[in-house]
């Protein structure tokens, strides 16, 4: 029996024949229409989206292939079954050509039809399932490079979704290596500005005398060395995104240039009398405490403001620990680079992968996953000997110190399902992986585990 109620127009111009397959459809659960002839069953298909078509291919008039190509044509996903005369073969193969899922030869039991027709269901199944799985990977890499599925990424996914179509500017903040310059891109390219550039600039990687020049450009002997004019960052950026990382650093003069920027979109060249405007987005990144240097006077209140317009905090790795599966498939990935072998690593390295702090956040792990290529090579396995000293020796954690509430809290859920991710696994050790078992060991059903499982389950 169907599980929903599955739509099904059945036809056929025999009209004794056709209410007998209809009403044993029906006995089995399908909602059952008919139409005699192939002109009606077009009409009918034209206003309503059957799950299934079964039609007979010998009508008078327009013929059941032709019915059923207009079918496909119109759904694509719908469920076509022809029912052929005897020794049809060829015609029934013509049909499949056309578009059907199965065909069966008259006379038939009607067990025969049921069974093809459940196995058209199931296919279809499956293939709904493939997409949804597909979409699901999409899903994931929505945000180009930027890897995540835990609550916090998912919660980061969203605020990115609202806010990178627009022009707001964005302060980016969050500890070294969690990702603030892959967001930064990922926002300009998931916004109207993507087809202009993205142009970066780290503050705090130029010496103070020629961040100016560097940000706004100069002209001809502005100072010693400006030997020609020179576009700046800004004008570099015209129509698409300036990324300002590590603001924080800004001398007091620049915070009052940059302020001026933000509020007027305009600014002079260093050593012009002429003032430049320009049309860009700004995204700052910082990974100090910027209100804090507000507060000590270290930095300007209004251009603090002006760039906090929309503030994206980035969780360290140490607060998502079930992204690291994800992140080190993705650099595996990256590193293989297109190359056939895939290279695993065993469930113990995970185990000390996902238990480390990783102070370096996600450049941290990436650099981790990349020595650890190099040093298994020629094997198939990364291995706990592969892995930093420091990672080595990370203990399993989970349960013992995470039971203190940080200082600035934590997300209960991811939290709660940490937990229960780390006594499944335990479980289905014990039981040397038998479910039923495993499920016993922590009082659930088998099914309540196998679906906490799939839930829980950090790659898929
Ligand atoms: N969510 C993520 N998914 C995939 N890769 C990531 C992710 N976050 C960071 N990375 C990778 O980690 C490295 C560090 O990221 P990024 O340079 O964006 O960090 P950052 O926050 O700007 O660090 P810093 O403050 O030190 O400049 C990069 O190689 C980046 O590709
Ligand atoms: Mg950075």
């Amino acid at each position: 029996m169907p599980d929903t109620t599955k739509h099904l127009l059945l036809v056929e111009d025999e009209a004794p024949l056709r209410q007998a397959i209809a009403e044993q459809l029906s006995d089995r659960g399908y909602h059952v229409e008919q139409a005699e002839s192939g002109e009606a069953a077009i009409a009918r298909l034209a206003d309503f989206a059957f799950d299934i078509i079964i039609t007979d291919l010998r009508l008078p008039g327009v013929d059941g292939s032709a019915v059923i190509e207009a079918a496909v044509a119109r759904y694509p996903d719908i469920i076509a079954i022809v029912v052929t005369g005897y020794g049809t073969v060829k015609d029934a193969v013509e049909a499949i050509k056309r578009g059907a899922s199965d065909f069966v030869s008259k006379p038939f039991q009607i067990d025969e039809l049921l069974h093809v027709l459940g196995s058209a269901l199931e296919q279809r199944r499956l293939k709904s399932e493939n997409a949804y799985l597909r979409s699901q990977l999409e899903e994931r890499y929505r945000f180009e490079g930027v890897v995540g599925k835990s609550r916090p990424m998912a919660r980061l996914f969203q605020l990115l979704e609202t806010v990178a179509p627009t022009n707001s500017t964005i302060l980016i903040t969050g500890e070294t290596g969690t990702g603030k310059e892959v967001v930064a891109r990922a926002i300009h390219l998931n916004g109207p500005r993507r087809m202009h550039r993205f142009v970066a600039l780290n503050c705090s990687a130029i010496p103070e005398t020629l961040l100016e020049a560097e940000l706004f450009g100069h002209v001809r002997g502005a100072f010693t060395g400006a030997v020609g004019n020179r576009q700046g960052r800004l004008e570099q950026a015209h129509k698409g995104t300036v990324f300002l990382d590590e603001v924080g650093t800004m001398s007091s003069a620049l915070q009052m240039k940059l302020l001026r920027v933000l509020q007027e979109r305009e600014f002079e060249r260093v050593g012009d009398s002429h003032t430049t405007k320009v049309d860009v987005r700004v995204i700052a990144a910082t990974n100090s405490d910027l209100a804090r240097m507000v507060a000590e006077g270290q930095f300007r209140e209004d251009l603090f403001y002006r760039l906090n317009v929309i503030p994206v905090h980035l969780p360290p790795l140490r607060e998502r620990k079930e992204d690291i599966p994800l992140l080190v498939q993705h650099f595996l990935a990256i590193l293989r680079n297109g190359a056939p072998t895939s290279l695993t690593v065993s469930q113990e390295a995970m185990r000390r992968l996902m238990s480390f702090s990783w102070p370096g956040n996600v450049r941290q792990l990436e650099n981790a996953v990349e020595r650890a290529v190099a040093l298994s090579a020629g094997r198939t396995q990364i291995d706990v000997g592969d892995l930093p000293t420091e990672v080595q020796k990370a203990q399993e954690t989970a349960l013992t110190t995470a039971v203190t509430l940080p200082e600035d809290g934590l997300d209960l859920d991811a939290f709660i399902a940490d937990i229960e991710r780390d006594l499944i696994q335990r479980s289905l050790e014990r039981t040397g992986g038998n479910k039923g078992k495993a499920a016993r060991l922590l009082n659930l059903k088998r099914t309540t585990l196998v679906e906490k499982l799939k839930r829980l389950s950090p790659q898929e």
